[in-house]
């Protein structure tokens, strides 16, 4: 996988997968680390003179309601109001609009483009990994970076479906992460416990697999520790459960009894 500083960017029109899904409340961005921690790339790919189109999903997009709370327009006006980048929005992530403010792009100047999963709405476009909105996008642009860590785990065509068409690579974002995994998988100072949140146990059983393997200790919290109260046998109400991940569960509860908490 190549590195964005191995990567000829000059005057090119680059797509970079952000993962802009913040908490958003009455309009307001709650937390806007996700966002700022894609400034370096941003900043990298300024300097260096490159026409940036950035593409995001944000949260999930079921019906036409959902678009009106998952808009990436607050994620603009922030990025807008810190006065340091050029950019501007367009409120569909393919189309006319899309076309005409990639093509007036000039280097360093940004467009972001509405929630890519909006189109889900038209048979699952983004998430099904259509390939035909993979060329479109791939079609928009000479190189595609990815720097959404967050969703790399996703086969979504935004994420996958582009790199099959434009050389590509990954951004600093990534690359961060990817060394710091490295270093701790590779040679962990002890004792290595890992503490890990989130939502679901869908996306983290396979990560608490092979993590236990070298772990001292697992801490799960946030909804996961859900499914793994419900395969104890509590009651768990309403909260957030992985109904298919139960026996999983109740199976690295056993295989790692002494490591999981
Ligand atoms: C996240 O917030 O975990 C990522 O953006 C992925 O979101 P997703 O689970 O909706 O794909």
């Amino acid at each position: 996988m190549q590195r964005l500083n191995e990567i000829d960017i000059k005057n090119k029109r680059v797509i970079v997968r952000v993962d802009y899904n913040v908490s958003v409340s009455n309009g307001s961005i709650i937390d806007t680390k996700k966002i700022d921690d894609s400034f370096p790339t941003l900043d990298y790919l300024v300097e260096n003179g490159a026409k940036i189109i950035l593409l995001s999903h944000f949260g999930r997009v079921k019906n036409e309601e959902d678009k009106k709370t998952n808009s990436l327009k607050p994620v603009y006006e922030y990025i807008k109001s810190l006065g340091k980048y050029d950019i501007t929005f367009v409120d569909s992530p393919m189309g006319d609009n899309l076309d005409k403010a990639v093509q007036s792009l000039l280097p360093g100047q940004i467009v972001l483009a509405e929630n890519t999963r909006f189109l889900d709405l038209q048979g699952k476009l983004e998430s099904g990994n259509d390939v035909q909105l993979g060329m479109y996008w791939a079609s928009l642009a000479d190189v595609y970076i990815d720097d959404a860590f967050g969703s790399m785990h996703r086969a979504h065509a935004s994420v996958v479906g582009i790199p099959k068409y434009i050389p590509h690579g990954i951004g600093f974002l990534v690359e961060k992460e990817l060394d710091n995994l490295n270093r701790i998988i590779t040679s962990p100072e002890r004792p290595f416990t890992v503490i890990m949140g989130g939502a679901k146990l869908d996306d983290k059983i396979a990560l608490i697999y092979s993590l236990a393997e070298i772990a001292d200790h697992i801490l799960v919290g946030g909804g996961i520790a859900n499914t793994f109260l419900k395969a104890k046998g509590y009651n768990t109400g309403t909260s957030l459960i992985s109904d298919d991940y139960i026996d999983n569960a109740s199976q690295v509860l056993i295989e790692y009894h002494d490591k999981i908490l």
